[in-house]
This record gives structure tokens, C-alpha cells and sequence, in this order.
């Protein structure tokens, strides 16, 4: 297997960071191919917490190629700011190259992203207020502006001059405001800094592909926010699917070898919508606390709860995964007992998959299975032997009821925190 495709298989913040931090020790080339910097991908080395939004964590090591295609949207400004973190830190950033094709967020989506869902009020959607789904809707509009625009300063500054214009009543009636001069200002400052990292991803990527290089497609969010899989309304604006990588990095179907779903040992949520496990009161609040559970890209709480295998399933199943990738096992420790839910109640009746419109997911109530805890121990295991029973029992009821083996655990956030059950590339 050469290629595969990491994708996160509940709502997001499943540890993919982590996941692919350990998978870069081993892979030449490494890709995103949806989202922006909604996306928020932690790394933990030695004593320092590194969050990644939108280049791929492979760029931690300077022999890892990075990629950002153009399945990807791309906030000029952000990622300036990014590339300067990373130097900072040391990390030259020399293997990083984003699509030409790549569509750019600007000060008016990311207006638009934050006014717009204030003004939703009890319906807003909780966005990272990044301007991810404006940028998208005007991808499709027609209207957008690409990462090559900011080379050509002639259709820089006709493009954006049709886009202000397209977006000044709605701006005008959410009561915000966007100064078009200082944007493109803006973009003709950073132009000459972005420009050694603008380059053609399709090309490179089919020639990683061809050369067979061991490539990891760094998958952003999870499967249960995807535009068209996802709990709609209340997902992201982009495929996360990976049957979305081909499309999202210009390569043909088929590449993909194999699908590793990042999966959390329980469940979380960050922003609106439907959570059948979830859990107030004192049980969440523990899980929030061991777990850490606060967005790294908003610092806003997550919702958390039981496992819910129920939607794993879904997952595994629309996603074709192969493999999963436990993490955050350490955080059950000390719980008695551990639930799993199995099925769902709805209006009297259970159902045992997911319903075939995930908007009855907001009506249903969960069916557990109590599983035995375990007091300690799997706090920064190394080894499947060395893991409490109880533990490696729940490992087991994941396997067979989700249907895909788990190839990784992952028992702490740092880099060593965790062990391979089998290769993931071989
Ligand atoms: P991502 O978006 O899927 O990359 O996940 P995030 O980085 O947003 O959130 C995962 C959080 O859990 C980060 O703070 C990680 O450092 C942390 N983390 C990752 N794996 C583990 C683990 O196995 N145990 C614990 N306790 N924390 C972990
Ligand atoms: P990573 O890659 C968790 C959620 C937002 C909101 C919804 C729409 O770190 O796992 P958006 O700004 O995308 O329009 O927001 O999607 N969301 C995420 N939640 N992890 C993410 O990414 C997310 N990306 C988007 O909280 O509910
Ligand atoms: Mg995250």
C-alpha cells in the first residue's frame, strides 16, 4: 500500500494531527484536499503543542513533500501567518507546494461566515467563523478568486472589484463592512511572498503516485460533517469523503489503496447539530477535562459523550475504511463502567443502523451496551500488552461491530504515546 487516505470518521478533532505526525516518520509525500483553516490538526513534540490548519503536518519533517490541493480553500493572509509560526519554530517550509487552482478566503467570506450565522439566531450553525462556506458557495457561484489571480495583477483586481460588488448589499444588511482598497492592498503585499509555494499539485501528485512514493492524504474534519454525507445542516461546506481526494488533488479514481478512519474512544462535537450520545452534567464535563476537549482552532468547549458506535458504522461503511486509528484511549481510564451505544430508539421502535435520513439523528434515543472499565493503565501504553484487559476488550467490540480492524492506538497526545498493531503502509 502506497497510498492512503486518513480521513476522520466522527465530527472532527478525532487526533488526525497526532495520527499523522506518528505516519510521517514513514511517508515521502503527504496532502491535504478539503477544508481551510477551519481545520485544526495538533502535534505534540517534546514540550511543544503545534497546531496545524492548513499546510500538512508532514512539514514537521523537512523530508516529507507537502501539498495543498486545490480541493482546499486558502486564506492568503492565514497562511502567511502560518508559514511564519512554522519559522519560528525552525521549520523552513521549503517542500510546500499549494494548487494554483486553489480558491482564495477573503475578508468577505470571513465577514460574511461570522455575520451571516449570528444573524441565523437559534439556527446558526456554530462555523469556525474561517469564511470556509462563502468561499465555497462562490467557488460554485462562479465568482471566486484563485491563488494564480494573486500573479496577475490586472484580473486581481478585476475579479475582486465583481466580488465586492456582488457582496455589498448582503454586507450592507448584515451591517458589516469590508474596505475593497485595503483588501487588494492586502493581496498585492502578500503576492510575492505566497508565490514560491503556488505551483501545479495535480501534476506533482501524479508523479508521487507514479514514482511510488508511500503517500498519506491528510483528511480534514470527519466524515459525519461532509457536505453531502454529514449530519446536513450541520457540517462543513466541504468533501470529506475520500472519494473527494482524487477530485481534490487531480488524481484518477482508484488511487487510494487503502481508507484509515481516525476514530476518538468517544464522541465529540464541536458546534450545532444533532449528538445522540452526548452527555451533560458531571460525566461530560469529565471527559472534556481529561480529554482536554477545547477546539484548537476557536478554543470553544466540546460537546462530548459515549462512544457511538451506531455512527461509526455509518462511517466505515460510506467511507470505505480499511483501518482504524484509536485514539485518546487514556482518557477512559478510571470510568466504570465504559458505554458503547449499539442502536438507537425511535418513536418506540430500534433501529440498529443509522436512519436513512441523518435528520431523524435529533429524535433518537441511544441504546447502550455497559461495558467493564478499567482503573488504570492505559494512560501512555506502548504496547498492546501492556494495556488492561478491560481495554483491550473495548478495542475488540469496536473491531467487530464497526467492521475494520484497529492498525494504531494512540494513548496520550504526545508523538510516543501509542503503538502500530499492523502497518498501515506496507
Ligand atoms: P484533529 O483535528 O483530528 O487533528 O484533532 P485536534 O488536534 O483538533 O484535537 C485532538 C486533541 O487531542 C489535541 O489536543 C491532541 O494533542 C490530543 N490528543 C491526540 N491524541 C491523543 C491521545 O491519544 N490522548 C490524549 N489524551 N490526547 C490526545
Ligand atoms: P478538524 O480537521 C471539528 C465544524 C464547526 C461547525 C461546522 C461548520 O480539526 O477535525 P465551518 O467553519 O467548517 O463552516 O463550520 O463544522 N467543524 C469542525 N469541527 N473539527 C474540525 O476540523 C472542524 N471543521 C469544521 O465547528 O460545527
Ligand atoms: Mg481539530
Amino acid at each position: 500500500m502506497s497510498v492512503v487516505a486518513m480521513i476522520g470518521a466522527q465530527w472532527g478533532d478525532e487526533g488526525k494531527g497526532k495520527v499523522a505526525d506518528v505516519l510521517s516518520r514513514e511517508v515521502g509525500a503527504m496532502a491535504r484536499f478539503n477544508g481551510g483553516n477551519n481545520a485544526g490538526h495538533t502535534v505534540v513534540v517534546g514540550s511543544d503543542k503545534i497546531v496545524l490548519r492548513l499546510v500538512p503536518v508532514g512539514i514537521l519533517r523537512p523530508d516529507v513533500r507537502c501539498y495543498v490541493g486545490r480541493g482546499c480553500v486558502v486564506n492568503p493572509a492565514y497562511l502567511l501567518e502560518e508559514l511564519e509560526r512554522l519559522a519560528s519554530l525552525g521549520v523552513a517550509a521549503e517542500n510546500l507546494t499549494v494548487d494554483w487552482n486553489c480558491h482564495l478566503i477573503l475578508p468577505y467570506h470571513v465577514k460574511l461566515d461570522q455575520a451571516g450565522d449570528e444573524a441565523l439566531g437559534r439556527r446558526r450553525l456554530g462555523t469556525t467563523g474561517r469564511g470556509i462556506g462563502p468561499c465555497y458557495a462562490d467557488k460554485a457561484s462562479r465568482l471566486g478568486l484563485r491563488v494564480a489571480d494573486l500573479f496577475d495583477d490586472g484580473r486581481l483586481a478585476e475579479r475582486l472589484g465583481a466580488l465586492a460588488d456582488r457582496h455589498a448589499p448582503t454586507l450592507e444588511a448584515l451591517g458589516v463592512a469590508v474596505d475593497e482598497v485595503e483588501v487588494l492592498a492586502g493581496l498585492r503585499e502578500g503576492a510575492p511572498k505566497l508565490e514560491p509555494y503556488a505551483g501545479d499539485v495535480a501534476a506533482a501528485m501524479r508523479q508521487e503516485v507514479a514514482s511510488g512514493a508511500k503517500v498519506l492524504l491528510e483528511g480534514a474534519h470527519g466524515l459525519l460533517l461532509d457536505v453531502d454525507y454529514g449530519t446536513y445542516p450541520f457540517v462543513t461546506s466541504s468533501t470529506v469523503h475520500p472519494g473527494g481526494a482524487a477530485a481534490g488533488l487531480g488524481l484518477r479514481p482508484g488511487f487510494v489503496d487503502a481508507v484509515l478512519g481516525v476514530v476518538k474512544a468517544y464522541q465529540t462535537r464541536v458546534g450545532e447539530g444533532p449528538f445522540p450520545t452526548e452527555l451533560s452534567g458531571e460525566l461530560g464535563e469529565r471527559l472534556r477535562r481529561r480529554g482536554n476537549e477545547y477546539g484548537s482552532t476557536t478554543g470553544r468547549p466540546r460537546r462530548c459523550g459515549w462512544l457511538d458506535l451506531v455512527l461509526l458504522k455509518y462511517s466505515v461503511n460510506t467511507a470505505g475504511v480499511d483501518l482504524i486509528a484509536l485514539n485518546k484511549l487514556d482518557v477512559l481510564d478510571g470510568l466504570e463502567p465504559v458505554k458503547v451505544c449499539v442502536a438507537y430508539e425511535l418513536d418506540g421502535e430500534r433501529l440498529e443502523g443509522a436512519p436513512a435520513s441523518l435528520d431523524h439523528l435529533g429524535s433518537v434515543e441511544p441504546i447502550y451496551e455497559e461495558l467493564s472499565g478499567w482503573a488504570d493503565g492505559a494512560s501512555g501504553a506502548t504496547s498492546y500488552d501492556a494495556l488492561p484487559k478491560a481495554a483491550k476488550d473495548y478495542i475488540k467490540f469496536i473491531e467487530d461491530y464497526a467492521g475494520a480492524e484497529v492498525a494504531f492506538v494512540s494513548t496520550g497526545p504526545s508523538r510516543d504515546d501509542g503503538f502500530m498493531r499492523r502497518q498501515v503502509f506496507e
